[in-house]
């Protein structure tokens, strides 16, 4: 197994521009092929995106010798925690987790760590919890990005709405967080915010039914993801307003970037997850063997500074989506044309 760690360096540069991962030492050769266990928890698949972080994830490993436990817990915290503690049962190596709710796993990695397993706080923080590594992206500039955009498009009346994610997700906070940001440096109100619970995009849409009043001069909509982009933007459609009221969202899903081409959808933030997966599937391999990690930077979990690999997120509008999306390989140019080439 640690003969293939020789290879993590000069991967997890490429990956994560981690300068100071450069300073580790390649190990010795040695013996011992016992396959790594790494237990690779998520909150659900309902949303695109996870399917596409569990298959790089788990390929990745299997490079490098490793054999992933996948669990889902299909939005079910309860569920989750029971998943965590089968495979602290089952003596896995490394933990790997994309937490329902951020708040409610402090205790269950505690015992994790306590049977001597490393764990990995995946895309979202677990609070209070000291994980050996949060790997994610800048999700504060997610929401920076998302409020850039709609300056740029011009919001004549200054009001947006904002439909976000769950407050369970630490990831929603630091999003609302770069996105208020940038509406109050332009004087721009929110009239109106709402938590999808669980994250269930039909939240969205029962959302603006219910608020008619919200959408009389209303600008834009800043959406927590593509999903509840996809259902906002059903229920404008509905009404009319698909294109005339503004849509921002993150994932850059297949649908969000149609829309952005077709006019219905301003921007979408992606983020190459391909790119988190690999790094995070390369650092619990490190881990297994027995490598202390180094990372050039630390989030707070509110209680501890952690060791934190924090990935860039980057705009995509109509001008740049060849660039982006397509060239990288992220979607196929048919498939996001679909609807407007012959
Ligand atoms: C992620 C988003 C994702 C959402 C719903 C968030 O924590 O940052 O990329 O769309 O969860 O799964």
């Amino acid at each position: 197994m640690k003969k293939r760690l020789m290879l993590f360096v000069v991967c997890l540069l490429l990956l994560t521009g981690c300068g100071r991962l450069q300073e580790t030492e390649p190990e010795e050769d040695q013996q011992d092929d016992t396959p790594v266990q790494i237990g690779l928890v998520f909150d659900s698949f309902v949303i695109e995106r996870w399917q596409k972080d569990r298959d790089v994830f788990v390929s990745t490993a299997k490079e490098y010798g490793a054999e992933v436990n996948v669990q889902n817990a299909n939005g079910d915290i309860d569920t989750q925690i029971s998943q965590i503690r089968y495979l602290i049962k089952k003596k896995v190596d490394v933990l790997v987790v994309v937490c329902i709710d951020s708040d409610g796993l402090a205790d269950v990695i505690t015992e994790a760590k306590d049977a001597g397993i490393r764990v990995i706080a995946y895309d979202r923080m677990i609070k209070n919890a000291d994980v050996d590594l949060y790997i994610s992206f800048d999700n504060e500039k997610v929401g920076t990005l998302m409020g850039e955009a709609l300056v740029q498009a011009g919001l004549p009346n200054k009001k947006v709405l904002m439909l976000s994610g769950p407050t369970a997700d630490n990831n929603v906070s630091q999003v609302e967080k770069g996105f208020c940001t940038v509406m109050g440096e332009n004087g721009i109100e929110i009239v109106g915010s709402m938590h999808a619970d669980g994250w269930k995009p039909e939240l969205a849409y029962d959302y603006i039914n219910e608020h008619p009043e919200l959408l009389d001069g209303l600008d834009a909509i800043m959406c927590g993801n593509d999903s509840l982009a996809t259902s906002a933007v059903r229920a404008l459609a509905e009404k009319r307003l698909a294109s005339k009221i503004r849509i921002v969202g993150q994932d850059a899903e297949l649908e969000a970037c149609q829309r952005i081409v077709e006019g219905t959808q301003v921007m979408t933030v992606y983020k190459p997850v391909e790119k988190l997966a690999q790094a995070a599937a390369v650092y619990a391999c490190q881990m297994a063997g027995g490598e202390g990690i180094s990372t050039d930077r630390t989030e707070y979990d509110g209680t501890y500074d952690v060791p934190a690999v924090v990935l860039e997120p980057i705009a995509v509008n109509a001008d740049n989506m060849q660039d982006v999306i397509i060239n990288s390989g992220f979607h196929l140019e048919e498939e996001v044309y679909l609807n407007v080439r012959d």
